[in-house]
Order: C-alpha cells, then structure tokens, then sequence
C-alpha cells in the first residue's frame, strides 16, 4: 500500500505504477493521506484492518526541509526562525510519523505472549522504519549549517523511535530511524552542488532505496530504537 498526500500527483510513484504488469498494479493500493491529518491516519488503519488484518512493515517516508526561496527554512540564523513553519515541520516531520505508528500498532503485532510469534512466513517479526537525517544528530552538530526546526522535527523523531522501540519489542515490532544519505530528490535539489554531484555525494534514488533495504533486512533485535546511516553504521543520537 503506497499512501500519498495527493493521489494522481506523485509523478515518480504513477511511472513506477505504469512500468508494471497488470498482475503486479493489483497487488498495490493507493491511498489518500497526509500524515498531519488524524482522519486521514485513521482512515487508513481502519481499511489495512478491515482488508488484510495486518502490517508487516510501516516505511515513514514523508518530510519537510525547505528550500529557503519559497519557505522560511531551512534556517540558517535565529532570526529567521518562523512559529508556523517550526510548528509545520513538528507535525510532518516527528507527530505525523509517531502518529501512524501508533494507529497502526495494533496491526503491527507480530507476536502474542514471549514465544508465540503470529507470522509463519518471511520474518517472523514486523518492523517501523522511519527516514530520518544525520543533521538530526546533537551529538554530531558541532557547527555548520543551523537548520534548527529540521533538526529539531528529526532529532523529536528520532526520540520517538527509541522510546517507543520499548514497547513494540514486546509484541514482536523493530522500530529504527535510518539517514538515507544525500539523495537526488526534490528535497535535496535546492542545496546539490556541482562538485558534490561530481564527487559522488548525491545518490541515485535507486541507489539509496537499495542501501536502506539491505539495512532493514540485516536487521537484528538488538537494532531496534536504533540511528543508523545508509551503510548501517550507528549514528549517535
Ligand atoms: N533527499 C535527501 O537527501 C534526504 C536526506 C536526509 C533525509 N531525507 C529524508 O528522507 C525522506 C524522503 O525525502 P525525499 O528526499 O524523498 O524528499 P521529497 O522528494 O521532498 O519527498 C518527500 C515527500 O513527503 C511528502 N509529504 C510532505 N508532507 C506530507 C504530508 N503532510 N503528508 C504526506 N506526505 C507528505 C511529499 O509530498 P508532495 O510531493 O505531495 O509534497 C513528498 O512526496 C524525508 O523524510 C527526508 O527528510 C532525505
């Protein structure tokens, strides 16, 4: 099931959806959903629950940067820190993520009890995977670019991936906040450069998804509540 907030405008994911078979358009759902609107979450959930009972993985994939033109942030000093764009960027970029977790951690459940684990095929566990960013690092911020209500909306996402791993450890679900790296998307676009092109430093889309799927598949339990770039090297919180 690929969710979008405006079905019919996702030019990447309509020609993926055109390159396929007819057999493998019907195995993928589109639905409506900004990640902002509780209705919208609940909605979804309800439907996963009434169509097939359960979610074997969660990818939090939506967010907002800026680009700075059109947008107050990224911000590079104080002053341009703007109320309504820090409030934005919280509930994209942390609340929406944390809040489809929680509405979709009933259906997540993989595991009754210690030992009774509810799958029998693939992975036995379920898993949350929610795309976050090194600048969210506080530990890693010694200077450079401010950005504060990115960082900020990341580092809370990144603070609700570790405290809520806690809990969905117990019904079988790994929960981890994982960098893609710098990747050739809309958001990134605003601030490539040449040279960074050049050097390699700006992933292919294709590029990046592969990376970040070897990460989640080597996946161990003692990952989850985990920071962990596009290699799988730890990132410190
Ligand atoms: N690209 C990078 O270099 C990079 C680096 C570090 C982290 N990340 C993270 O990776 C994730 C994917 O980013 P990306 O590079 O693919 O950026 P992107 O091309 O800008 O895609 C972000 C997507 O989020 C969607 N979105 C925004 N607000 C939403 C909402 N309220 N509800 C539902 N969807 C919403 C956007 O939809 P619309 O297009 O309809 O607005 C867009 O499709 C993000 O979480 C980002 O922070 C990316």
């Amino acid at each position: 099931m690929a969710c979008v907030m405006r079905p019919g405008s996702a030019p990447a994911l309509d020609s993926y959806l055109n390159s396929l078979s007819r057999e493998e358009r019907s195995r993928i759902e589109v639905h409506k959903l900004d990640v902002t609107n509780i209705h919208h979450i609940e909605q979804v959930a309800k439907d996963i629950g009434e169509t097939y009972g359960r979610v074997d993985g969660l990818f939090n994939v939506a967010g907002v940067l800026g680009d700075k033109e059109t947008t107050p942030g990224p911000e590079m000093n104080l002053s341009q820190l703007d109320q309504k764009w820090a409030e934005d960027q919280m509930a994209v970029n942390a609340i929406g993520p944390m809040m489809l977790t929680a509405k979709l951690a009933g259906l997540l459940k993989a595991r009754k009890g210690r030992n009774n684990y509810l799958r029998s095929t693939g992975a036995r566990e379920s898993i949350v995977v929610n795309l976050s960013a090194r600048v969210a690092s506080i530990d890693d911020n010694q200077g450079g670019l401010a950005w504060y209500t990115y960082r900020m909306s990341k580092a809370a996402l990144n603070a609700g991936v570790r405290a809520s791993s806690h809990e969905l450890r117990r019904q079988g679900t790994w929960t981890v906040a994982l960098y893609p790296g710098m990747t050739d998307t809309a958001m990134s676009k605003p601030f490539q450069s040449e040279a960074m092109r050049e050097k390699g430093l700006v992933f292919p889309v294709e590029f990046t998804v592969g990376r970040l799927m070897d990460v989640v598949d080597r996946m161990e339990e003692e990952n989850t509540g985990g920071f962990y770039d596009w290699a799988g090297q730890a990132i410190p919180f």
